[in-house]
């Protein structure tokens, strides 16, 4: 009995010894290295503190097999990070959610003023990718736009909510239908592609406010809450702030949330000419 015992004993130790060395195994299974993946990136340099020097495209090589944590598409912010953290620590660009949230990344990536934490690297190596500032704008430096004038714009239209007679109790309330008018439009995140995109913005920045600030005057006009509707149009109606506006679209085709800041212009633009 007792030999029967011991050698059931010790093929369940065999069993639990191969079981163990088995999933041993499987932890250690290593990864495979995917192959060198080089790509270039030029990247616009200017240093304030260099006045001296012009502003230049620095080139920079990464291997986009090594770019990123695994498991996530490969965008051109991680590739700035990597650059940063690697190769030059003085490159300087803004950014911090990483998930297309704050705006801060905005900038001109092969020719289209995007966000850099949503916009994916071309992985075709043989075709370098040129990373250019928001254009149009004064540069602090390398990739950073002064952004004090579109950010003034935004608070000469006063963007938050005004009404006189607010309810005696509780909140502002608005019905489904009126809340869905503000769709499109709520959702902008500031990121200054579009008015950086629109050529009548280019040439008249000090006094034309551009999309991204109009879209916006446009949702407070919109807000069937807010009762200063009319005193916002009236600031819009010159020659400059609003009508140098010539629907071009080029606003609405960057965004990249998808917006369409041309609509909401000609949606002021409507309603001045009914007023
Ligand atoms: S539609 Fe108007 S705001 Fe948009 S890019 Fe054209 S001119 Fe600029
Ligand atoms: S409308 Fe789009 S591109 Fe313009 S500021 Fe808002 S999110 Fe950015
Ligand atoms: S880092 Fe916030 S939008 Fe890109």
């Amino acid at each position: 009995m007792q030999s029967v015992l011991a050698a059931t004993r010790s093929s369940q130790l065999a069993l639990s010894k191969r079981a163990f060395s088995t999933s041993v195994r499987r932890w250690q299974a290593v990864p495979q290295q995917k192959p060198v993946l080089m790509k270039e990136f030029k990247i616009y340099r200017w240093n304030p503190e260099e006045p001296e020097q012009k502003p230049k495209l620095q080139s920079y090589q990464i291997d986009l097999n090594q770019t990123g944590p695994m498991a996530r598409p490969f965008n051109i912010l991680d590739a700035l990070i990597k650059i940063k953290n690697e190769i030059d620590p003085t490159l300087t660009f803004r950014r911090s959610c990483r998930e297309g949230i704050c705006g801060s990344c905005a900038m001109n990536i092969d020719g289209q003023n995007t966000l850099a934490c949503l916009c994916r690297i071309d992985r075709n190596g043989s075709k370098d990718s040129k990373i250019y500032p928001l254009p149009h704008m004064y540069i602090v430096k390398d990739l950073v736009p002064d952004m004090t004038q579109f950010y003034k714009q935004y608070k000469s239209i006063q963007p938050w909510l005004q009404n006189d007679n607010p309810p005696e109790k509780g909140e502002f309330l608005q019905s489904p239908e009126d809340r869905k008018k503000l769709d499109g439009m709520y959702e902008c995140i500031l990121c200054a592609c579009c008015s950086t995109s629109c050529p009548s913005y280019w040439w008249n920045q000090d006094e034309y406010l551009g999309p991204a600030t109009l879209m916006q005057a446009y949702r407070w006009i919109a807000d069937s809450r807010d009762s200063y509707g009319a005193q916002r149009k009236e600031k819009l109606q010159n020659e400059m702030s609003l009508y140098r506006c010539h629907t071009i679209f080029n606003c609405s085709r960057t965004c990249p949330k998808g917006l369409n800041p041309a609509a909401a212009i000609a949606k002021i633009k409507l309603e001045l000419a009914a007023d």
